[in-house]
């Protein structure tokens, strides 16, 4: 029984039916903001490959979170930019680091915001890497260590959800010990299960400061083409103790998105990266995009693949229309 009984466009034929008859819903409860905090007072700094993302000094940023509170988005994600860095990444565990400081702010400011720090070494290291360097190359057992330590001190901060990003063997096994013995049981782990060696990350390693100084990420981060090797690195971050999963980057990811959406059953989030942000902004600058379309329409995707968290640089956009 096909056409002319079967007519797919009678349900498209206005907005209150297409409403209707909508499969998929994007609401900022769903959306987490990434911000970025430098030291200093009174900082707001625009990243130039990153328009309307600013490194915020700690007081600024607590004004920022005042607003994605009251937008009643899902929570914040904190990178840092310290005074200094050097070869042990000691700003990244330091108790008076500059995320440490950044979550004491927020927290005591706006305590029912969800502030989640992203748990990584190459913000804070003078060579630019992830982890510590040994021999000219990341040294994955020796980093864990570091990344203990800084998931400890951001929860003793006051951080609800700890997220790992650095794709070191073992890590999430390693920060669920450290933070339960020293009492933080009650602390989610978010991983980074399934990140890739993208040139997506491009603006962000401007906004962060992050760059490494020799050679690349890939021999830590994920090879674009693998997707079965992706469901192995999640079901091991599973089974160390990841109580969220993510995808990172997003868009170019989506078929990982829907496999990991229908083989593992814990909340699932998916990071829309600078890149896929900056590509937009930069299309609808030179009038080729609409924005606030080319927005919703990538939202929309990520959370029809299966992502029902998204990190993105839109949140308060996209909530702002929501
Ligand atoms: C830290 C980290 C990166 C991003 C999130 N955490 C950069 C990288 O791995 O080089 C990228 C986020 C983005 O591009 O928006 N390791």
């Amino acid at each position: 029984m096909g056409f002319p009984v079967q007519r797919m466009r009678r349900l498209r034929a206005s907005e209150p039916l297409r409403r209707l008859v909508r499969e998929t819903h994007l609401e900022p409860s769903q959306l987490i903001y990434p911000l970025f905090v430098c030291p200093g007072e009174g900082i707001r700094r625009e990243i130039g490959a990153m328009p309307g993302n600013y490194q915020l000094s700690v007081d600024e940023l607590v004004k920022e979170c005042r607003e994605v509170h009251a937008l009643g988005l899902g929570g914040v994600i904190l990178f840092g930019i310290p005074e200094s860095k050097d070869e042990k990444a000691s700003g990244a565990y330091a108790a008076d680091g500059i995320v440490q400081r950044a979550v004491r702010a927020v927290k005591k400011e706006i305590p029912d915001l969800v502030v989640i720090t992203d748990v990584c070494n190459c913000e804070y290291t003078s060579h630019g890497h992830c982890g510590k360097v040994v021999n000219g190359e990341v040294d994955n057992d020796a980093t864990l260590e570091w990344l203990a330590a800084t998931a400890v001190s951001h929860a003793r901060a006051g951080a609800d959800i700890v997220a790992p990003s650095d794709m070191m063997d073992g890590r999430v096994a390693a920060i669920r010990k450290a933070l339960d013995a020293n009492g933080f049981q009650r602390v989610p782990i978010l991983s980074y299960a399934a990140k890739f060696a993208s040139c997506f990350y491009g603006p962000f390693r401007e906004a962060a400061e992050s760059a490494p100084q020799f050679g690349d990420r890939r021999s830590y981060q994920m090879d674009p083409p693998n997707a079965r090797e992706a469901m192995r690195e999640i079901e091991l971050d599973i089974e160390e103790g990841a109580d969220i999963i993510m995808i990172k980057p997003a868009l170019p990811y989506l078929d990982l998105i829907r496999a990991a959406r229908e083989r593992f059953d814990v909340p699932l989030a998916a990071y829309q990266v600078s890149g896929e942000f900056s590509m937009i902004v930069a299309a609808a600058r030179n009038g080729w995009l609409d924005r606030e379309r080319a927005m919703l329409e990538t939202l929309i995707a990520i959370r029809r693949a299966g992502a029902q968290i998204i990190l993105t640089y839109f949140a308060k956009d996209a909530a702002r229309l929501l």
